[in-house]
């Protein structure tokens, strides 16, 4: 019961997403959070008043000229009254009132005059979300001091994919619960070390050896891990990804640098290697831009290997983390390689996933991964990258030895 006692005024806007909004007052509700709900007109086409007023157990408020509700709980009152405003989920219309600070419903009236702290979980299609109105409402907003969770990445009402999906409902609560209390998240006091995004080796100063990865997934851990309170380092290649917010990042290029950048982190409590190493670099990276030249054949290039940052650092020895978590990308036999990489490299456990091209996994939004440990395989059902990270997250917390 990490928010008991906790007043949570819950604004419930117009999109899709609405239908994970009962889900989060359960989920509230059981943390031990009272919750009022503000309905917005778009909201109540999604969710029904008498849905919320069930599970919250108190009135739903939406209409601001309603003589007995601004007798009785005005809109100074129903923010009065809370410790907490959030809006899930925040529409791209209500972002932009919020910004631009109108008072035309009952919602916007509250968030506008209200003096607590704000968190919203933004729900929209991806073109909105990435319309460049959107992106300075948000950033007004930031500035001003209110919270965001999400959006996240998947496929989307509309079928497109992409960032937009509201977060889901444990995420919310986790963000609720690090606004407003002390309780510290199961991560606390921990350190891990994330690798995330491709490598590259050069070729020449301008060429240079690469792969499909675009370090979302990686990414996605290191801000899930950062949520439940661990102290992470990340070591990213070259991806164009922002850095996850709170977690320490290190950029790199190579293999080398990466491993370098690993060994320099530690100690850790746990290391998660999700990065896509290039297995082989130029053995002779040319100093000069190679030319072509007429008449003479086209260089050849002699590969060596690079080094094993995951069996290197999952070696036995006092700087081994607890817990080794790799990455197994494979494009056939994909459980037989992963079992086999799993002792081969000494990892305690292997994310196992598919990327042939038809699964559409490599730099797309979702995952459909297979948690390999000691006691066996879990199959886990495909879902938005986040959604994994966050579900790793919560096990790598379950699986940390007391301290
Ligand atoms: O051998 P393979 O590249 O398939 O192994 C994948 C796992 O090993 C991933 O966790 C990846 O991050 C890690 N790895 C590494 N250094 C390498 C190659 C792979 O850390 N040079």
């Amino acid at each position: 019961m990490n928010l008991a006692g906790k007043r949570i005024l819950l604004i419930v806007a117009g999109g899709i997403a609405a239908f994970k909004v009962p889900e989060l007052i359960r989920a509230l509700r059981r943390e031990g959070a009272a919750v009022r709900c503000v309905l917005t007109t778009g909201g109540a086409q999604f969710v029904t008043p008498l849905t919320l007023q069930a599970l919250s157990e108190n009135r739903v408020y939406s209409d601001i000229f309603s003589l007995t509700d601004e007798s009785e709980m005005g809109h100074i009152q129903l923010s009065r009254g809370a410790d907490l405003i959030v809006v899930a989920p925040a529409t791209a219309n209500l972002l932009a009132r919020m910004a631009a600070g109108l008072a035309d419903d009952l919602a916007a009236t509250v968030l506008l005059a209200t003096d607590k702290p704000v968190l919203v979980a933004p729900a929209m299609n991806v073109r909105m979300w990435q319309h460049a109105a959107t992106a300075t409402n948000m950033a007004i907003l930031q500035a001003r001091g209110v919270h965001v969770i999400g959006p996240d990445e998947g496929v989307m009402a509309c079928n497109e994919y992409g960032p937009g999906r509201m977060s889901e409902p444990p995420a919310i609560v986790e963000a609720i619960r690090a606004m407003l209390t002390d309780v510290p998240g199961p991560l606390a006091g921990r350190h891990v070390l994330v690798t995330s995004g491709p490598t590259h080796e050069p070729i020449d100063p301008v060429r240079y050896l690469a792969n499909r990865s675009s370090g979302r997934q990686g990414h996605a851990i290191a801000a899930a891990l950062a949520a439940l309170g661990a102290r992470v380092s990340l070591v990213s290649g070259p991806v164009s990804l922002p850095d996850p917010a709170g977690v320490a990042v290190q950029r790199v290029e190579t293999a080398i640098e990466m491993l370098a950048a690993c060994q320099a982190a530690l100690p850790a409590d746990a290391a998660v290697f999700a990065a896509a190493v290039a297995d082989w670099r130029v053995a002779q990276a040319a100093g000069q831009k190679l030319k072509k030249q007429p008449g003479t054949p086209a260089p050849k290039l002699a590969l060596v290997a690079n080094p094993d940052i995951l069996a290197t650092l999952a070696a036995p020895g006092p700087q081994r983390p607890h817990l080794v978590v790799g990455f197994a990308a494979e494009t056939h036999d994909m459980l037989a390689h992963a079992k086999a990489k799993r002792q081969r490299k000494n990892a305690d456990w292997i994310v196992a996933n598919d990327v042939s091209p038809a699964t559409g996994i490599m730099g797309g939004a979702e995952n459909e991964v297979h948690l390999i440990t000691a006691a066996g395989i879990e199959d886990w059902p495909r879902m938005a990258k986040d959604e994994v990270a966050r579900r790793l997250a919560a096990r790598i917390a379950g699986a940390l030895p007391v301290k």
